[in-house]
């Protein structure tokens, strides 16, 4: 029977193993340009190679230690400096740390009696995050994602707007709309089914030709016009009855980091009553520059804001955090005073447990791999990773739009992911047709086909519809491992491998 007492000898000597795996294999090799991104099986030569088998009889330490050397190597390395594939990456030290802390002491952040420290943490967390982001009587919650922040504020929107919802459900509510741009993330859509909207309510609107929603579509003033053709804008569904309810607008959009105009929706939302979320789950890392934040002005007016510090910051997964700027309404919409948890006659100041003010019961801590880190660099540390992730992305930028065969989606980006085509040799200087754009579509997943199975770099692509754009590739520049010569290696070694396709 494997020993389940940290005292024993063994046990001790089989935890130093699997840190020095962690440190060599997982660490120091997931970081190293000298060594692959990814060593990808197809699923079922993957099956044949990890031992995934749970017994009746226990596992020994070498056989469990030869699984782990194994799943360290087959996961890929999101720290790796040529991972530029989703909007996460990097590995930094301290939140590292952090997150063992987390998980060594296993706490249960919903009420101070068995999270004390982390409770204050948060607390202290919040205060200097509702600071920067402007919100003058705000409150915090940490999520598991941002999908769920952004689920989150529309439930608060929704309890604000018709606080009868908690008592007695949706019957007889209005039929409340959200709006969104057509290039937002899908998690408002989720939301919208999962709450009990339904998607069609969910509207999409129009963005610019930099990705930005426009506010005069949100509005639709020239509602004589409009109202021949689809009927999906506020002004249309508040004169029909509708409730227009919730705007997310979107700080740096998934695919093109596109920054919508905070105070242009705040006048539309303003003029019809709607609560204006601001899903800065990419782009909220540019309040933490001087030269950036610019790219959130208005911020301060928006009613809420989800901010994921995993993807431009760089803390491990998940590290995401809902600010509104309410003091109470968290607690009002979403407090049930469990008799066995939330007891009001404890030993102390039971204000400190926080956890009545969220969906869940448990939650996992996700402060202190975020405050690790913030600590140990400093406020200038945090902005020098961000002002490093626009230096790189705007090196890449500057060689794209020189090289030949590169073409950008877009003549500029506001955020730092940048896309573009790859344009082969047998597609350059050829008439750019319907066929034409057809044969570049299936260049990119050829091209990353290639790219995995080299192993030595990956970057996403997709297509667009919103804007009926066929297959790009979109680098994401986060890691603060990176340099210009990351930037180099992206242009090489998609010329290397796609020279012939
Ligand atoms: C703009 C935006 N909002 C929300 C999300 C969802 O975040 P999460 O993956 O943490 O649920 C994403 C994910 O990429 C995103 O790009």
């Amino acid at each position: 029977m494997a020993s389940q007492s940290f005292g024993d000898p063994k046990v001790e000597s089989f935890l130093d193993t699997v840190y020095n795996l962690i440190k060599d294999d997982a660490l120091k090799k997931g970081t190293s340009r000298n060594e692959p991104v990814i060593e990808f099986k197809q699923p079922n030569e993957l099956q044949a190679l990890i031992n995934f088998e749970i017994k009746s009889t226990p596992s020994d330490h070498q056989e469990l230690l030869a699984e782990i050397k194994k799943i360290l190597k087959y996961s890929i390395k999101s720290g790796h400096p040529h991972f530029h594939n989703m909007l996460y990456a990097g590995l930094d030290p301290y939140s590292q740390a952090g997150s063992w802390v987390t998980d060594a002491v296993n706490n249960n952040i919903h009420t101070y009696e068995v999270c004390p420290v982390f409770i204050l943490m948060e607390k202290y967390i919040f205060q200097k995050l509702l600071a920067m982001v402007g919100f003058d009587t705000g409150d915090g919650l940490f999520c598991p994602g941002g999908s769920a922040s952004n689920c989150l504020a529309l439930h608060l929107a929704r309890f604000k707007r018709c606080p009868q919802i908690k008592k007695e459900g949706q019957y007889n509510l209005p039929r409340l709309r959200c709006y969104i741009s057509e290039d937002g993330h899908y998690s408002l859509k989720k939301a919208g089914s999962y709450l009990g909207f339904g998607e069609n309510n969910i509207v999409p609107v129009k963005t610019d030709d930099i990705g930005r929603m426009c506010a005069q579509e949100l509005e639709k003033k020239n509602t004589d016009v409009y109202f021949k053709k689809k009927q999906q804008h506020i002004l249309f569904h508040f004169l029909k009855s509708f409730v227009p309810l919730f705007v997310m607008a979107t700080s740096g959009s998934t695919v093109l980091g596109s920054f919508d105009p905070l105070p242009e929706l705040r006048e539309v939302c303003k003029r019809y009553k709607v609560w204006l979320h601001c899903d800065a789950c990419l782009g909220a890392g540019t309040l933490l520059s001087k030269k950036y934040k610019y790219l959130l002005n208005g911020v301060e007016n928006c009613n809420s804001l989800s901010w994921n510090f995993h993807k431009m910051s760089g803390v491990p997964m998940q590290c995401s955090v809902l600010l509104i700027n309410d003091k109470e309404l968290m607690q009002e919409a979403n407090s049930c005073s469990a008799d066995y948890l939330f007891q009001p006659d404890k030993h102390y100041d039971t204000t400190f447990d926080t956890g009545d003010k969220t969906v869940q019961c448990g939650r996992k801590v996700d402060v202190m791999k975020l405050w690790t880190m913030w600590k140990a660099l400093g406020d200038d540390g945090m902005e020098a990773r961000i002002d490093k992730a626009f230096d790189n992305s705007r090196y890449l930028l500057k060689k794209l739009n020189v090289t030949p065969g590169f073409r950008l989606v877009l003549p500029e980006f506001q955020c730092t992911n940048i896309c573009f085509w790859y344009i082969p040799a047998s597609l350059r200087g050829l008439t750019e047709s319907p066929d034409w754009w057809k044969e570049l579509h299936k260049v990119a997943p050829k091209l990353k086909a290639r790219m995995v199975s080299a192993g030595t770099m990956m970057i996403g692509y997709q297509p667009l519809s919103s804007k009926g754009l066929v297959n790009f590739f979109r680098v994401v520049v986060h890691n603060p491992a990176c340099d210009h010569s990351d930037m180099d290696f992206v242009i090489s070694e998609m010329e290397r491998l796609g020279r012939d396709l």
